[in-house]
């Protein structure tokens, strides 16, 4: 039985990639039923349990029908995205058609099939760089890059729906997901990574030779970015949390960050801390479309939800991580070896 009392059943699209099999996964232990709907582009079957995954396209709409009616859901989580900023300068077409015109999809699936509430996975993207630091969900709002402003074009459209067709929605603007299983079983592993711990523990294992680091110069501590990471564990909680309080007629926006800033340099600390040795690393110019600072103000989530994280110093996420990335060198292809 949930928590709350009620079992719900949950479709979630992109629910094999790394944030989605996490919370589908936690979803699962905290009694709920959930479905993994993706087209597998970047996620891994073997991040969920086989008979969770249905395998499927957002381009797909009778695809996502069939999934909403065969599983009798009651509620969706919208993970399914592309996600990298220099990839969406590069290539904003695609962009535009996964996180845009994909969440359309989803949407007139949802109508067609009397799904009326919906979780969207945003991101700290969506704000202005402009804002004074810890980001509150009422900081400007003015994205700099095209995997920003297509997502805050996609919870415009869920906010445009849900008025005029009694849904409900929560949108959930991520800071850096990160860490693994606790249990060592599943982590980060995309086909093409860009995210920072787990390309430092592959400058780590020797899977790559250095980690570049992208500026140094940033009015911070040590000159390096600032981020604010929040364990998969802590993510899906909040995914919980929202999901069981959630109703139609609703339009909730939540920032998902610990609160705290750490240094891109504090990272690689923390990893060889975790490791034991030194891990080569190279600062080299910073990227277009990196604000140097972001820092969540998560108390709206801790106040309105009661959201309490498991994970807040970055050792212990990275810990997480190493343990994963030390059992599975080569991520869910080496586990498939088991
Ligand atoms: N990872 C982060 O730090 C972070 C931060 C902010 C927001 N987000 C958002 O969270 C969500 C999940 O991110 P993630 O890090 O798990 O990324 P991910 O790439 O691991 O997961 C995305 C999943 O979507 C699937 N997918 C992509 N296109 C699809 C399509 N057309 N149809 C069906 N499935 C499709 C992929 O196969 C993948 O499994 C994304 O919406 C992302 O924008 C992530």
């Amino acid at each position: 039985m949930a928590t709350g009392g009620r079992t719900m059943r949950f479709l979630m699209t992109g629910g094999a990639g790394y944030v989605g099999s996490a919370c589908l996964r936690w979803l699962l232990k905290q009694g709920h039923e959930a479905y993994a709907f993706d087209d597998l582009s970047e996620g891994n079957a073997a991040a969920v349990p086989p008979d969770r995954l249905i395998q499927g396209s957002i381009h797909d709409r009778g695809a996502i029908e069939a999934a909403l009616r065969d599983q009798r859901i009651d509620s969706v989580m919208h993970f399914a995205a592309v996600a990298s900023v220099p990839d969406s300068i590069a290539d904003p077409d695609t962009y535009w058609q996964v996180n845009l015109m994909g969440t359309k999809n989803v949407l007139d699936a949802m109508r067609a099939c009397g799904v009326r509430t919906l979780l969207f996975s945003s991101t700290a993207a969506t704000y202005s760089f402009d804002n004074p630091m810890p980001l509150t969900e009422a900081s400007k709002l003015e994205p700099q890059v095209p995997y920003g402003t297509t997502k805050l074009a996609a919870e415009r459209l869920i906010a445009d729906y849900a008025r005029a067709y009694d849904m409900g929605y929560t949108f959930l603007r991520y800071f850096n997901a990160s860490g693994a299983d606790p249990d060592g079983e599943f982590g980060e592993d995309r086909r093409s990574e860009s995210h920072l711990i787990p390309l430092v523990l592959y400058a780590a294992t020797g899977r790559r030779d250095e980690i570049k680091i992208f500026g140094g110069d940033w009015e911070t501590r040590d000159g390096t970015c600032v981020r604010d990471y929040v364990h998969t564990d802590d993510l899906a909680q909040a995914h919980q949390l929202a999901a069981e309080s959630l109703e139609p007629g609703m339009g909730r926006v939540f920032n998902v960050g610990n609160g705290q800033g750490t240094t891109v340099l504090e990272v690689v600390r923390g990893c060889e801390e975790v490791v034991g040795r030194p891990i080569p690393h190279q600062i080299v110019e910073p990227r277009p479309g990196d604000p140097g600072i972001l820092i969540a103000s998560p108390a709206r989530l801790r106040e309105e939800l009661g959201w309490v994280p498991r994970f807040e110093n970055i050792r212990d996420i990275v810990a997480t991580a190493w343990e994963w990335s030390n059992r599975y060198p080569h991520g869910y292809e080496s586990k498939h070896g088991d």
